[in-house]
């Protein structure tokens, strides 16, 4: 039976750290700030956000939502976000996706400073991840499943992973960070033929398809390095794109839904915030 990797406990680790170094900040006169921005009603954007807002109070960085209703005009976005480009006490601005369909989510992404891209999807930053050079923000969820990874001691050189899920907010990103840890990669997605035999590839599967335990125990090879990205509710309950009990059986480490991959995304944001505000400090 394979060991859990408590992410929850990692995460909370990571935020002692944070919030050690935002203490050293604060005395220098600078704290550190996040803005988010929310379009829309969509409950699972309101939960994720509430956790961003609730990790920035936890570790004293400074946080402020914009909620605006679904039929904003996409204009009046991109002014807000160009206000918060210049002022200089904002060190990192987040656009919540998704967004209403009415509105051009890669114009909008466009619009805000790759310096205070805190989530990485700014097309400078994430193509940079893409052509190998070191973007100035990594996406939050794909720099905290490779932490999980790290804490299992285990090495990537050379390990087969396979990424199960093509978003750009987590499947993309993951199978380049993957890459540069010199894994072999496949990613496959929701329309892939044999996933099993595919997935039974995987030294390292990150599960990140958004369809509820999608990936199950006989998907899984002996030993292997199992992470769950899924967020999928069933009758109210939180559950993974993993089946955890019988993949559990075969992974010699797994990620639990709760407590594995959510509470490190939010570290990972809340670090992005305070090395933003670490190098405006440094640029003056
Ligand atoms: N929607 C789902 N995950 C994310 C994320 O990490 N960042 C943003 N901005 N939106 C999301």
């Amino acid at each position: 039976m394979g060991k859990i990797i408590d992410g929850k406990a990692l995460g909370l680790s990571i935020r002692e750290e944070i919030k050690q170094s935002v203490k050293e900040l604060k005395l220098k006169g600078i704290i550190p700030k996040l803005v988010v921005v929310l379009v829309g009603n969509d409950s699972a954007s309101q939960v994720y956000v509430r956790n961003k807002e609730k990790g920035c109070l936890d570790v004293g960085i400074e946080s402020q939502t914009y909620n605006f209703p679904s039929n904003i005009k996409e204009k009046e976005l991109i002014v807000l976000i160009e206000k918060l480009n210049s002022d200089k006490a904002v060190h990192g601005v987040l656009v919540q996706l998704p967004l209403p369909k009415e509105i051009d989510e890669k114009k909008v992404l466009s619009k805000i400073l790759p310096e205070k891209d805190v989530d990485g999807f700014h097309i400078e930053n994430i193509g940079k991840l893409f052509r190998g050079e070191t973007p100035l923000f990594l996406p939050c969820t794909p720099r905290g499943i490779m932490e999980l990874i790290l804490s299992t001691g285990i090495s990537l050189e050379g390990k087969e992973a396979v990424v199960v899920g093509r978003s750009n907010i987590v499947g993309k990103p993951m199978a380049m960070l993957l890459l540069d840890a010199n894994c072999t990669v496949t990613v496959c997605h929701s329309r892939t033929k044999d996933l099993g035999m595919v997935v039974r590839r995987g030294d390292v599967v990150v599960a990140a398809v958004g369809q509820a335990r999608l990936i199950s125990g006989d998907m899984i090879k002996q030993g292997a390095i199992v992470i769950d990205v899924g967020m999928n509710r069933i009758d109210g309950k939180l559950c993974g794109d993993v089946d955890f009990d019988s993949a559990k059986e075969k992974a010699a480490y797994i990620t639990p839904v709760p407590g594995g991959v959510g509470p490190m995304t939010i570290a990972m944001l809340l670090k992005s915030v305070l090395e933003s505000a670490n190098r405006g400090m440094i640029a003056g």
